[in-house]
């Protein structure tokens, strides 16, 4: 099978490539050589590849950028999909679209989850422009896999885990206050990238929702990971509204993933087991990273 990879410098475009170059032929592309933003560039690229399936890693991800880049963020989570989702229709090629738990407001009480059946609101620009993103997919293309994730955290690129290592290890003095009144499941990038190559291969269609089974805060989450590190810490936990950002984010972001489990093909795990996972195969590469970056 032909693949390709927008957003491939991505943490979860990385993982992709590790994940389906191991059986098909893979061309991965992210900015400069491929902006998705680009339509004429979009086009020559897939028609020249001709895939027999396209993985949209790319996105304006930064939650709070883009309240204040509206406009980028809708070109790239937006345009930039409709672009990938029409050359894909013209080559017969399957788009897979990953979009957000920020499509949801998040009211409901935890433990409650949102299925795919929940009625979406986002409450900010980055949710706003990802549900649209999802629709403007969906109305190009029948042949489309869209799936929303949550808390992603991967080796390649930044994340809340490495945000907090880096404080622990360079400023152990400083005491943080993270936020306990969210919830959502932490997501390995890797592990997302197996459960996409199982959705390609049943030939999936529609909206899916895959994270991490289980929940937490983010509080929870760091403590977790860093006592797992075995680092010393100085966090706190603290509300949303004692840590003011500029874009509005669910107090609930639990996803559960009911269509893959309704079929069977949920490969999502527990999201203790992946954070373990993870540390014990890239615990020691994110230390020396730190530890280099301080060198420097
Ligand atoms: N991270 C999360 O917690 C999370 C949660 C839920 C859903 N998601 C969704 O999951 C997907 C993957 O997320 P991720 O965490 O892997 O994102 P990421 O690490 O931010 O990677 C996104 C990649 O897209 C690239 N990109 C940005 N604008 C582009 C453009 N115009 N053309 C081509 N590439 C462009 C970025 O390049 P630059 O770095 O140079 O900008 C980056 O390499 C996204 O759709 C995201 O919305 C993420």
């Amino acid at each position: 099978m032909k693949v390709l990879i927008c957003g491939s410098n991505g943490q979860l475009g990385w993982d992709c490539q590790r994940v389906f170059g191991k059986e098909n032929e893979v061309m991965a592309y992210d900015l400069p050589e491929l902006d998705i933003t680009d339509k004429g560039k979009v086009e020559a690229v897939i028609l020249e590849f001709m895939p027999d399936v396209v993985i949209n890693c790319s996105a304006y991800t930064q939650v709070d950028k883009c309240e204040t880049e509206q406009e980028l963020a809708r070109v790239v989570n937006v345009d930039g999909p409709g672009f990938i989702a029409q050359a894909c229709k013209a080559v017969n090629a399957t788009i897979v679209h990953i979009s957000t738990d920020y499509v949801f407001d998040g009211t409901k009480e935890p433990p409650l989850s949102y299925t795919e059946r929940d009625e979406v609101n986002p409450l900010s620009v980055y949710g706003r422009t990802k549900l649209e993103g999802e629709r403007r997919v969906a109305q190009i293309t029948d042949n489309h896999i869209i799936v929303r994730t949550a808390w992603l955290y991967g080796i390649n690129g930044n994340n809340f885990l490495k945000t907090m290592l880096k404080i622990a290890l360079l400023t152990p003095e400083k005491q943080v206050k993270v936020v306990d009144d969210q919830f959502g499941s932490p997501t390995w990038s890797l592990r997302l990238a197996l459960q996409l190559e199982r959705l390609v291969q049943i030939k999936g269609q529609g909206v899916y929702h895959a994270t991490a089974e289980g929940y937490c805060s983010w509080y929870e989450l760091a403590v977790y990971f860093l006592k797992q590190m075995a680092v010393p810490f100085n966090i706190v936990p603290c509300t949303t509204a004692e840590y003011a950002t500029p874009a509005k984010r669910p107090a609930n972001s639990i996803l559960e993933n009911a269509r893959l489990k309704l079929s069977d093909n949920n490969k999502m795990t527990g999201w203790r087991y992946g954070v373990e996972h993870f540390i014990s195969r890239f615990g020691q590469q994110l230390i020396d990273e730190i530890i280099n970056m301080k060198r420097i």
